[in-house]
């Protein structure tokens, strides 16, 4: 079977395996899907190595999306928007990255959690990697605005100015504040940041939800709890990261194998493993 891995450094909780496997199954796809650990210095010569033995592909994870940027050789247009590869496709000739994560949250936005993006109000909280990876899919999507706060407000200034172009090819209106500047009643909140990781509720304050708005972390397990707790007692809808994570997967999956799994029992059968 052909060989794929998630590549990172950690890796050993990663549940992409488990995904990729399902997908197998349920497709008649025949692949094999792995763990590997790559060393912090050590990226590159390990997707070399990976590639030599002749593996197909890959994703990419932390702490390394910056660098499979790099060392694409061709990279899809969502890639080259958000700065960062999660998917690597090793073509004989050379190595094609794509970003999945974007696609992954707008899928499970608009079809598991069926809350439509198109002419709603967003807020993307969070400058870094992740909310770079995410922002022009979002956009894709026809939201009225898409306002992006940050505790440094000089990223979400930049991120912001980095899609401008975007934003007025596709008539969407972009807008970059401070965390204590974000706006009011928003349809839909979505956590970019690493700011659980320390123990924090949330990030802003509860007047950015407007009555029953969606509130999606990217992340899932404990670290995501506090935030969709802060989201339920405002009276929000909370939705953790792990819809976000099939769906990206789906997505490179149809990448590398020009095949779309199903995803609704798949992650079924991952939430119920959680
Ligand atoms: P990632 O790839 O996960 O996005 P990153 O690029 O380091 O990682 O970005 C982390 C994000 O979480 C940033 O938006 C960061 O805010 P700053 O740009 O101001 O650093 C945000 N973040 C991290 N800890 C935070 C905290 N305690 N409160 C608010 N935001 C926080």
């Amino acid at each position: 079977p052909d060989r794929y891995a998630v590549v990172g450094h950690p890796v050993e909780h990663s549940r992409s395996p488990t995904i990729h496997a399902l997908f197998a199954d349920q497709t008649g796809q025949a692949l094999h899907y792995e763990r590997l650990l790559a060393p912090l210095d050590g990226f590159e010569a390990t997707l070399r190595a990976f590639a030599a033995a002749g593996a197909k592909g890959c994703n990419v994870t932390v702490p390394f999306k910056f660098e499979a940027f790099a060392l694409a050789t061709r990279r899809t247009e969502r890639a080259e928007l958000g700065g960062a590869v999660n998917t690597l496709r090793f073509d004989a000739d050379g190595w094609v990255g794509d970003n999945t994560d974007g696609a992954g949250l707008v899928n499970d936005i608009q079809h598991n959690a069926a809350r439509p993006l198109q002419g709603v109000q967003v807020l993307l909280v969070g400058a870094g990697g992740a909310a770079a990876g995410v922002l022009g899919s979002l956009m894709a999507a026809r939201p009225a605005q898409v306002t992006v706060v940050n505790r440094s407000v000089d990223k979400a200034q930049a991120l912001v100015a980095s899609h401008a172009q975007l934003g007025q090819q596709l008539g969407v209106r972009l807008a970059a504040a401070t965390l204590a500047d974000a706006p009011a009643t928003q349809d839909v909140v979505i956590n970019a940041t690493s700011s659980s990781l320390a123990g924090e509720a949330s990030p802003v304050g509860a007047q950015v939800l407007r009555p029953g708005a969606l509130v999606v972390d990217m992340m899932y397990g404990p670290k995501a709890q506090p935030f969709l707790d802060w989201a339920a007692a405002h009276g929000a809808e909370p939705r953790d990261g792990l819809g976000m994570l099939v769906e990206q997967a789906a997505e490179a999956f149809h990448f590398w194998r020009g095949v779309r799994p199903d995803t609704g029992p798949v992650l079924r059968a991952m939430r119920a493993s959680l």
